[in-house]
């Protein structure tokens, strides 16, 4: 990739100013499958070879290095890993300083968990606390790239319950909601609190599931859920982040409509899809 900028940079006649994404190998305690900060995951250069690529990268004619870069994961409810990650980093830029090169830029990506249930992550100042605390005196300039703890609890997915079902072994809510619009039950195990539109809806044990040929599309599974009764409509909460961006048209299905909400305010900013886009680009071969 080095190279293919500074080749780039050098058609342009300009100096890329560049930051390596650098693999500290911190556990950030999160699901597996957003855990990226191990060396074991596929991102970033590892810490102990970073020395070398920001050497080479120096070399390069057209490359001006000015950063050091880093996202050890998402979903990250302790603020160990990012002070462990911190440190490490901390202790490369000031290497590559003793080597000459100019670090003005630190990114320390996002990862800051939200509450879906019981989780308590820090809140944001504690976490800016706790940063500062470890880098605030190297002068840089801080880039932080937050994504779920700025969306996550700020959207709601609203489905109907289209029938429900008593099956042999469970009861079954059947939503029009399903894992093409929020996949992350289906993908990590992750639970959204599901509430009633319709207030004072008794509970009962069941599965919330969409109409996807797949067992596992659901929203909710072996959950004390509202008994709620076709008609019904409920909110997916925390939804807001790794929702909408993660859905898909898996099973032909034209994805929702996005709504923002101000106050008594409302205004779609997304249109719902129709069959018209799910085929829209598509021809049928002359052959
Ligand atoms: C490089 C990078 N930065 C930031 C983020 C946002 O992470 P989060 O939503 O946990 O804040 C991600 C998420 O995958 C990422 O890969």
């Amino acid at each position: 990739e080095l190279l293919t900028i500074n080749r780039v940079a050098a058609t342009m006649g300009v100096k890329a100013p560049i930051s390596i994404r650098v693999n500290p190998d911190v556990d950030p305690r999160t699901h597996a499958y957003i855990s990226t900060g191990l060396k074991k995951n596929k991102f970033g250069i590892a810490i102990e070879r970073a020395l070398i690529e920001y050497r080479a990268a120096r070399d390069l004619e057209n490359i001006e290095v000015l950063g050091v870069d880093c996202h050890i994961g998402s979903q990250i409810t302790e603020l160990e890993p990012f002070g462990d990650a911190m440190e490490r980093l901390k202790a490369l830029i000031l290497t590559l300083r003793g080597e000459g090169m100019d670090i003005k830029y630190l990114d320390i990506g996002g990862g800051l968990g939200i509450p879906y249930s019981d989780e308590t992550p820090p809140a944001p100042d504690e976490y800016a606390r706790a940063v500062l605390k470890v880098v605030g005196d190297l002068g840089c300039t801080l880039v932080l790239e937050p994504g779920r703890a700025i969306a996550g609890n700020a959207g709601i997915l609203v489905g109907k319950v289209l029938y429900t079902k008593e099956g042999e072994a469970k009861r079954f809510l059947i939503s029009d909601a399903a894992m093409n619009d929020l996949v992350r039950p289906s993908l990590y195990g992750s639970y959204h609190a599901i509430l009633p539109v319709r207030q004072g809806v008794a509970i009962a044990r069941a599965d919330l599931v969409g109409p996807i040929c797949e067992s596992g599309d659901f929203l909710a599974k072996d959950r004390d859920l509202p008994a709620m009764e076709a008609g019904d409509l409920f909110a997916a909460m925390s939804a807001g982040a790794y929702g909408f961006s993660m859905s898909s048209n898996y099973n032909s299905r034209p994805r929702v409509a996005e709504v923002m909400v101000s106050g008594d305010k409302y205004q779609v900013i997304r249109q719902r899809e129709s069959y018209e886009d799910l085929v829209k680009g598509e021809s049928v071969p002359v052959f």
